[in-house]
């Protein structure tokens, strides 16, 4: 299978790269990707992207950031940021993948924890988190037949909590996470929200 990863350069898109490729044949995009660089907040960007990468056969996005900030902090251009960016971009990347996926392929987007549980300061991170659900529900019954949307949830990652110098404990190791995405490749699934909990 031939996989595109975007965000293959952070913490769940390193895990996931070393996953898939002991199978696949998978590559890599990120913004600062020397091999394949897309911003996914730029839709000139991601069609360049799908024309230099061609066919493949599966879609995970784990790139794309939302401003974290109290409600009362959030500007205008934090809001508009946070959407274009984490929302929008995977909105994109399946709405302009399309041609690029083969029949009966599959696109992973990635969305969080907060889409659910709210924490103080997550205001834009938890709207965008809900939008890409309800996107990916959504353009999986639209794309019946065609291809597989799915998305990721993922709680708080052990190494992320460890770098932020908080408990750990309850996080879920980036591995495990990792496994997650290759079970929305891999199965037949469509229409998912995958959660990942401690
Ligand atoms: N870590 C957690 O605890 C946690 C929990 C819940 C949800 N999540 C979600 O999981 C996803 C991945 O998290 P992570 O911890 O692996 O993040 P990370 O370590 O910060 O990595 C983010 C990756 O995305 C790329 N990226 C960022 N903005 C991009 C853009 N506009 N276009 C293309 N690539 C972009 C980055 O590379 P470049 O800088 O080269 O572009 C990097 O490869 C995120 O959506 C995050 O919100 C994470």
């Amino acid at each position: 299978m031939r996989i595109l990863v975007i965000g293959a350069t952070g913490l769940l898109g390193k895990e996931i790269m070393a996953l898939l490729s002991e199978e696949h044949d998978v590559v890599g995009a990120s913004r600062n990707s020397p091999a394949v660089s897309v911003d996914i907040s730029d839709k000139q960007s991601i069609l360049a992207m799908y024309k230099q990468v061609g066919t493949v056969d599966a879609v995970v996005c784990v790139g794309g950031t939302a401003k974290f900030a109290p409600l009362d902090a959030l500007t205008d251009d934090d809001f508009a940021f946070s959407l274009a960016n984490k929302l929008m971009g995977q909105v994109n990347l399946v709405r302009y993948g399309v041609p690029y996926i083969s029949q009966g392929g599959s696109v992973t987007l990635t969305s969080g924890l907060l889409a659910h549980h709210p924490m103080l300061g997550g205001a834009a991170v938890s709207t965008v988190n809900a939008g890409i659900e309800a996107f990916g529900r959504a353009a999986a019954l639209e794309l019946q037949g065609k291809l597989r949307v799915n998305v990721v949830s993922p709680g708080w990652v052990w190494e992320t909590l460890e770098a932020m110098g908080r408990d750990s404990a309850k996080g879920v190791r980036a591995a495990v996470v990792a496994q997650a995405y290759r079970k929305c490749i891999l199965e037949d699934i469509s229409g998912q929200v995958v959660s990942v909990t401690h």
